[in-house]
């Protein structure tokens, strides 16, 4: 039996990218995958609740629902994201920044909310926030995205330390560069660009984030997770 066989996930942003890949992977490993997200999946093996993550009744309704039907809520992933390629600040478009920290900022804010409302009744439960490199380094022509992301990071390090107590575990990933319909939004010259910043010489597959995020679901993560944030952001493991 698979380490997350039975465990209820809701992936938001499941139904695209990293977001379909993690869902599959959960899939494949014996959870039941929820996609919340504007559009449904290409995939029938997953779950999908029509969900928009800046609107606080869709989520309420996410969360009555998939507790309706499954009970639980073992794992989430606040996934769903913009990206923006926009003018640096003295020429700010003011409804770009509010849209992008909206959805990538305030989104998953609000998932988290109503989600560990239920984790704090089951007293467990697994959360990852979905964060980015462009949250730990600067990079041009982003700002609410680099904000929204950098925001991410430090929020789930106070959440992580607010609910280990109570055994609920949050984790963010950061990835570099991945080969999602994200990147097709961004003019392609920046694209090219980002291939020759990866170490790796090539973009990371969806899969390959899936594979880690899957990691910090299962139980196994635990020894590294509801740890000790060290004031310089490090973890001490517990
Ligand atoms: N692709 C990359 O290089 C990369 C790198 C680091 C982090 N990320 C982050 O990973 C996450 C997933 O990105 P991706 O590359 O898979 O993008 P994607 O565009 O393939 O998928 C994003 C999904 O989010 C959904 N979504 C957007 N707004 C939503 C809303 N308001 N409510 C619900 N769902 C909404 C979209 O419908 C889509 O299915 C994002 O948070 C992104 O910032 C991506």
């Amino acid at each position: 039996m698979s380490e997350l066989t039975g465990k209820v996930a809701i992936v938001t942003g499941g139904s695209s990218g990293i977001g379909l890949a993690t869902c599959q992977r959960l899939v494949k490993d014996g959870a039941i995958a929820v996609s919340a997200d504007l559009e449904a999946p290409e995939d029938s093996r997953i779950k999908f609740v029509k969900t928009d993550v800046t609107d606080q009744r869709s989520l309420q309704n996410l969360v009555e629902t998939v507790v309706r039907q499954y009970h639980q809520i073992d794992i989430l992933v606040a996934n769903a994201g913009i990206t923006e390629h926009k003018a640096g600040v003295a020429d700010l478009d003011v409804a770009n920044w509010q849209r992008v920290i909206d959805v990538d900022l305030t989104g998953v804010v609000l998932t988290d909310k109503y989600v560990v409302q239920q984790m704090v009744k089951q007293q467990s439960g697994s959360v990852i926030n979905m964060s980015s490199i462009l949250g730990v380094v600067g990079a041009a022509n982003s700002q609410a995205y680099s904000a929204a992301k950098a925001g991410v990071a430090n929020f789930t390090r106070s959440q992580a330390v607010t609910y280990a107590p109570q055994g609920i575990r949050f984790n963010a990933v950061a990835p570099g560069y991945v080969n999602t319909p994200l990147l097709q939004t961004l003019p392609s010259d920046v694209t090219d660009s980002m291939v020759a910043k990866m170490p790796v010489g090539r973009l990371a597959e969806p899969s390959e984030i899936a594979s880690v995020i899957a990691f910090l679901a299962s139980d196994d993560a635990s020894i590294v997770t509801g740890a000790v944030i060290n004031a310089d952001g490090g973890y001490t493991a517990q």
